[in-house]
């Protein structure tokens, strides 16, 4: 049987990483891809791992990966758009850029490297795309995330949406959403909106910051759950479109899906009254 390969974005750390080298050690092919090769020490370890230079909102950087990746292994069968960043703190404080920041790398990044692989996955007759979303892209969790959660919402209804046009080419969608998990960084990849000279959000700024600093770890997901689900869909030993990863997001789903949405918003909103 023909190895398998998998293109993973975001693979400098956390999630990206745990995922490259679990599939390394299944024993497929994997192009692990990051905006930073020159400082990865880990991955190079591995010889079914080839890593590729992709900062994934440059579209010339998605095109020359995509196709070193394809030259170099000549199909790829599964790619996990992982790739992340994090916007936190009131809208109202937001600069521009970080705003077009936060879309551009959790939504367009996606796009850009979802659109690229579309004729090499017709010309191959099939392929999987694997998002990397969160709990916070179907229900909201915590105060002052409306960015991430726009862009983890867009994500979703992108994959949701995209269903219709590849289920006739073969090509499957899958999302993963999950939460904070054990030992993850993902709080370097967060960008905090503040601006001195308002002090409006000041007070919640400090529940949620509290809040989140003081989750312990204990209560945290282990990252290789995460890693599992994402296994368990390209191996197709799942063909679940959405997995939900993780006690805190299925606890949120199922309030959300047991009470009007406006008790919803106002039990999340008591926990930092
Ligand atoms: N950790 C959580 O709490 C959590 C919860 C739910 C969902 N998620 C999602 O899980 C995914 C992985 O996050 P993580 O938890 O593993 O956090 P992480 O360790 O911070 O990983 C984020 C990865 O994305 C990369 N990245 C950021 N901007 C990029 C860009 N423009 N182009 C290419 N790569 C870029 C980072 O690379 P650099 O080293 O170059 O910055 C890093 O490798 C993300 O999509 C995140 O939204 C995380």
């Amino acid at each position: 049987m023909n190895k398998k390969t998998i293109f993973i974005t975001g693979t400098s750390s956390g999630l990206g990483k745990l995922t490259a080298i679990h599939f390394a050690k299944l024993g497929w092919n994997v192009a692990a891809t990051m905006r930073t090769p020159e400082k990865e020490t880990e991955l190079t370890a591995y010889d079914n791992i080839k890593i590729f230079k992709l900062d994934v909102t440059n579209v010339d950087q998605v095109n020359s990966a995509v196709n070193d990746a394809i030259a170099t292994f000549g199909k790829i069968d599964v790619v996990v758009n992982n790739a992340g960043m994090g916007s936190y703190g009131a809208l109202e404080l937001a600069e521009e850029s970080t705003i077009d920041w936060q879309f551009a790398v959790n939504v367009r990044g996606p796009i850009n490297v979802i659109r690229k692989f579309l004729p090499h996955f017709r010309e191959v007759g099939g392929g999987m795309f694997i998002n990397i979303s969160s709990f916070m892209g179907v229900t909201t969790a915590v105060p002052l995330g409306s960015l991430y959660n726009m862009s983890k919402f867009a994500l979703e209804g992108l994959t949701e949406g995209l269903y219709y046009e590849l289920k006739q080419l073969n090509i499957e969608l899958r999302l993963i959403e999950q939460g904070g998990s054990k030992g993850n960084n993902f709080v370097h990849s967060v960008i905090w909106n503040k601006n001195e000279n308002i002090k409006a959000y000041n007070d919640l700024e400090n529940k949620v910051g509290h809040m989140m600093a003081s989750t312990p770890e204990d209560q945290l997901d282990d990252p290789q759950t995460i890693v599992d689900a994402i296994a368990a869909q390209a191996t197709g030993e799942s063909n679940q479109f959405r997995t939900l990863v993780g006690e805190a997001g299925k606890g949120l789903m199922a309030l959300r899906s047991s009470v009007p949405i406006e008790q919803y918003l106002e039990t999340i909103a008591s926990n930092y009254k």
